[in-house]
């Protein structure tokens, strides 16, 4: 069993912890916090051992009734591997801590891409992690930027990407966070420094971000447009992205025409804290001029980097391939819209057969990682003009 101990229980933190604790081949040996509150309460019911982030501290955290196993040192002695969830900047100090009982550490995407020698993200760059002594998980934006860059890049080749990205004020418990009533482009500077961030995982990609922060507390939304190597279609994009584990379609019809009914979606589902692990990309949305993709998303800033924390754990200690820790945490998880244990939405009927999908059905279109499928692309869209296909399928330009 690995042991894992997890530096910081907040709102990344007791996410991970529980995520790590659900897997076959690791355990959470510990937690470590400054303070006595109410989330080192919940830790304690969930059966973490609890650490003094702060030695120090330790008298509040008996004052509250809750027990400290001990300080943060013996809990990262005893570790095989820490993942650090404190706050933007304390990581960086941790960094030495970690490194001097030779424990290999997984960093927040709040620290600076110098905090190790590889910045992570599961679908994009799994290998290039395999046995280093630390990693950076990218942040929630770059994270569901590169879920939907890597498979377009390898099917199509991306050319450049322009996103803005409207990004919730805070947190759900982050009540000092703004606007309250203001909607504010920042960073002002463009680029924003998300640009830099996603180049950490795609280092010649020709991306330009943007950022606005709106008074909410949900989700972020991101507004896509990608100029991909070769023209596509509409559907053949809603295919490919369908087939990634990771990313959600959002059927029409549905009526989630929003981040907050995306979240109501989730807590109807008994998703854990209402979490969604997936990019929700809106099925509508995706379209297609040439060579230009359009699409939005919505990304659940508060979970969608906890499944890449537990294959960070499996890249960094080498225990096994990226697509066999992809699979084993969406199972474990739950990822994956109609996955169990937690799945969503398993009674919708789905307009959108992804490219398998439709293989098993028709015959006739190939898995997007086949040869039979970019002789398709370039031999046009046959497949999307045939008189037995539902209208939808041929709706794949924009109006002009
Ligand atoms: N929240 C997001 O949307 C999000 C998304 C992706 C990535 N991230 C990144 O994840 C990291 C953590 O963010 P977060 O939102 O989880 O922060 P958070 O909710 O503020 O949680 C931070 C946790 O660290 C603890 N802590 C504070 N100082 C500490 C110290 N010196 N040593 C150990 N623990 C300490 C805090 O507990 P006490 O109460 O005990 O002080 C709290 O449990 C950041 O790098 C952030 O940029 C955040």
């Amino acid at each position: 069993m690995i042991q894992v101990g997890v530096n910081g229980f907040g709102t990344i933190g007791k996410r991970v912890a529980d995520a790590v604790a659900v897997q076959p081949e690791m355990t959470v040996i510990g937690v470590a916090k400054t303070k006595p509150n109410f989330e080192a309460h919940t830790a304690g019911e969930r059966g973490y051992d609890m650490y003094a982030a702060i030695p120090e501290r330790a008298p509040l955290f008996a004052e509250a009734g809750i027990d400290i196993d001990g300080p943060v040192d013996e809990l990262v002695a005893a570790a095989d591997i820490m993942i650090d969830c404190t706050p933007s900047g304390i990581g960086a100090e941790n960094r030495s801590l970690y490194h001097s009982y030779d424990t290999p550490a997984i960093f927040q995407g709040g620290e600076s891409p110098d905090i190790a020698p590889v910045s992570f993200n599961a679908r994009a760059n799994y290998s290039a992690a395999r046995g280093a002594d630390a990693a950076r998980v990218v942040s929630c934006n770059t994270t569901g930027l590169s879920r939907v860059i890597a498979p377009l890049n390898t099917a199509y080749g991306v050319e450049r990407v322009t996103a803005t990205l409207v990004r919730r004020g805070g947190d759900p418990s982050q009540h000092s966070r703004g606007p309250i009533n203001d909607i504010l482009p920042n960073p002002i500077e463009i680029p924003s420094h998300h640009a830099r961030d996603v180049q950490t995982i795609f280092e010649d990609l020709d991306i330009h971000t943007m950022g606005l922060k709106v008074p909410a507390t949900l989700m972020h939304v991101h507004a896509l447009n990608i100029r991909l190597k070769s023209d596509v279609t509409a559907a053949h994009v809603r295919q490919l992205l369908k087939d990634e584990s990771r990313i959600y379609i959002i059927p029409p019809g549905l009526g989630i025409d929003g981040a907050g009914e995306l979240k109501d979606f989730a807590h109807d589902a008994g998703r854990p804290r209402g979490d969604l692990w997936e990019n929700c990309v809106w099925g509508e949305s995706i379209a297609t001029r040439g060579r230009e993709l359009y699409l939005y998303q919505a990304i659940h800033q508060e979970s969608d980097v906890i499944p890449e924390n537990v294959d960070a754990i499996r890249a960094l200690l080498d225990m096994t391939d990226g697509t066999t820790s992809i699979e084993r945490t969406n199972q474990t998880l739950g990822v994956g819209i109609g996955g169990t244990p937690t799945g969503l939405g398993e009674s919708i009927q789905d307009p959108y057969p992804s490219a398998s999908e439709w293989a098993d059905q028709t015959h006739e279109f190939p898995p997007p990682d086949s040869l039979a499928y970019s002789l398709l692309r370039e031999e046009g869209e046959w497949a999307y003009t045939s008189q037995t296909q539902p209208e939808w399928l041929i709706r794949e330009r924009l109006p002009v």
